[in-house]
Formats: structure tokens, sequence, C-alpha cells
């Protein structure tokens, strides 16, 4: 019997329409400035939920948009699984309300949180669940709205996050054929979870619960581990740094990205930079520019694409894929 293989099959985003610039940080208040933001971390400029954007309704549109490219119903669909850690509840999970939202009477879902890595997490999850033949087909999407989690008051964490979501529709195959997930890698470190963190839970009464983060050290470990997390990847499937023709990172500072391309030897031109306009947006970013880079024609069928995030946990880990 021919070992099955997730497809990726369809791909979609969502960004709210409010835009908020390095320049509208800086006048509103904040002491910060576009030229700091800039140099430090890449960004430009983020885009912020309004009142009617929520985890779900992000989550859904992303998810819409990734099975109209599939030529795909929500009938298609077995599991959804959303890669979240900023939910509008802490149950029913964001993926059955997206299940609810798409009107579907079948199949099954469930929430990842994984933080920053979300993403990689919940792939990994779809992509074991249709190779073992649990499901035919997943959902996976990272919606996040990091904005209800900021400290405004907060300058080294507050102009890194945006809000967004991202989704990537996957599908069984049995063909034989070189297309799909090829691995994925997991890892966490729990003696960490005091780097960044949130200081509070939902349905918390007497006080807000926001991000807290120890920049320098997090921004150290990423380079780290998301470099072995290469070389995992490469090392797994007996590949050389110059097979890989894409690297779609998280994007949650481009001195980061950098350095993990200049380790794969991976000119800038083969790296999807999301990052100086949507910022960091946790477990959508990958998916975002994945979608992004898809649908502009960068990547195409046939490429090697490795993927690599690292975040609060620390959680950390990397995907291969064949489009
Ligand atoms: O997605 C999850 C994973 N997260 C990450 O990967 C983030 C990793 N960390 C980073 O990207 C970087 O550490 C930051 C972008 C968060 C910060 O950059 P940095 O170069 O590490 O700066 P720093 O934290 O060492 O701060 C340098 C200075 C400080 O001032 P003093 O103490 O030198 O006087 C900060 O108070 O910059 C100051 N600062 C700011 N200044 C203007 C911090 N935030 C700001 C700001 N505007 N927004």
């Amino acid at each position: 019997m021919k070992a099955r293989r997730s497809l990726l099959k369809g791909f979609g985003g969502y960004l709210p329409d409010r835009i908020v610039t390095n320049d509208d940080l800086a006048t509103s208040g904040l002491e910060t400035s576009d030229e700091w933001i800039r140099a430090r971390t890449g960004i430009a400029q983020r885009h912020r939920a309004g009142p009617e954007d929520t985890a779900v309704s992000m989550a859904v549109a992303a998810g819409r948009q990734a099975l109209e490219y599939a030529n795909a119903t929500p009938d298609d669909v077995d599991a959804i699984i959303v890669a979240t850690s900023t939910p509008d509840q802490a149950f029913p999970s964001t993926a059955v309300r997206v299940q609810g939202e798409l009107g579907m009477t079948s199949g099954f879902g469930f929430d990842v949180a994984a933080a920053c890595s979300g993403f990689i997490f919940a792939l990994s999850t779809a992509d074991a669940l249709i190779r073992s033949g649990q499901a035919r087909s997943a959902l996976v999407i990272g919606s996040e709205v990091y904005s209800r989690i900021l400290d405004p008051e907060d300058r080294s964490t507050f102009v890194l996050f945006g809000d967004g979501a991202g989704a990537v529709f996957l599908q069984a195959t049995e063909d034989g054929g070189g297309q799909g997930i090829v691995s994925t890698h997991l890892h966490s470190d729990g003696r960490h979870g005091d780097l960044l963190y949130v200081d509070g839970a939902i349905g918390q009464k007497d006080k807000s619960a926001y991000l807290k983060m120890q920049g320098r050290d997090v921004f150290r470990h990423a380079v780290a581990k998301l470099s072995s997390s290469v070389d995992e990847v490469l090392e797994a499937n007996g590949l050389k740094y110059e097979d890989v023709a894409w690297l779609v990172p998280h994007q949650a500072n481009l001195r980061i990205i950098d350095g993990v391309a200049r380790k794969l030897h991976l000119p800038p031109e083969r790296v999807v930079i999301t990052v100086d306009r949507h910022a960091n947006t946790s477990a959508a970013s990958i998916p975002l520019a994945l979608n992004e880079a898809v649908r502009d024609g960068r990547i195409r069928s046939g490429d090697l694409v490795l993927m690599e995030a690292l975040g609060g946990g620390l959680t950390w880990g990397a995907a291969l894929a064949r489009i």
C-alpha cells in the first residue's frame, strides 16, 4: 500500500481593514518612533481588528478562501484545527464555532495553543490525522487578535503585533508523488515559560490580561532554536540547503528571519516577508505569508517550502512541504 500524504490544496487569508502605521503609534502618545521600530524589527505597519473582527470571524474568512482556492466546499472538510492563543471564548473552541459558521453537519474541530508556533503545531497534528486515516482532509487555520492582549502603555510589545488569520486546506493523497507535507518537527521547553506569556486568563474580572515578553532573551532563543530546527529538517530528509526553494518563516522580526535565511544560504528573494506590513500575527503569520506568495505566483507547484516558528512556551518547530 502506498503511503498516505497531506497535499496543500488551498490557501487563504484575512486582514482587518484598519491599518496602524508606526507614525500613528508615535503620534498617539506612545514613546516610540518609526525609525526605532523599522530598525529593530522591520515593521512599518500592522492591521488591527475592528469591533466586528473576532478570532472566529477572521478564521471563517480565511478558511472560506482556502476552500475556494481548492474548489472545495465545507462538506469536503473532515477536520478543522485552529491555532490561536486569543480565542473569543474559553469554549466552545474557535474551530467548532468555525464549523458552525461554515454550516458543516459532520467532521470535528478543535483548537491548538502553541502561541506563535501554533500553525506549525496545528499543521503537524492535521498531517498526523490524515496519515493515520482519521481524516481525509483538514482545514488548518491560524487566527489571532493580539491587539486584545497588548498593554497599550508597553512600547516594547505594543508595536510588535498585528491581527489576522491565514488558512490552508489539506487533502489526503496516495498517488506516491513527492508533493505534500514531507515532515514536521515540534519542540517545547517549559522552563522558559516566563520569557513570553500572558499574565491572566479569559474570564478574569478584576484586571486585564496582557502579553509580557523578555524580548532580548526570546530573540536569542529564536535565532539558536530556529537555526537548529532548520538543520533538523534537512538532516531528517537527507537534503541540502540548496534543495529548499522557499523559506516561509514566522514573521516576528526581520533580523531573526535574516539570521535563519543566512544559515540556509538562501538569498533574500527566496524568503517570503510580510512582517513589514503585517507585523507579528502569531499563529496566523505563516499561513498569511504562504497565501500571499502562492497567490502572487512566487511559490509554484513542485517548490519545496520550509516553514519555521518560535513562540511563547517556549514552543518551536518546523515543517517541510512540497507545494
Ligand atoms: O513571535 C514570538 C517570538 N518573539 C520574538 O521573536 C521577538 C524577539 N525579540 C525581538 O524581536 C527584539 O528583542 C525586540 C524587537 C522585542 C526588541 O529589540 P531589541 O533590540 O532586543 O531591544 P531591547 O529590548 O534590548 O531594547 C533596547 C532599547 C531599550 O532602551 P534602553 O534600556 O536601552 O534605554 C528599550 O527600552 O529600546 C527601548 N525600546 C524602545 N524604544 C522605542 C523598547 N521598545 C521600544 C519602542 N520604541 N517601541
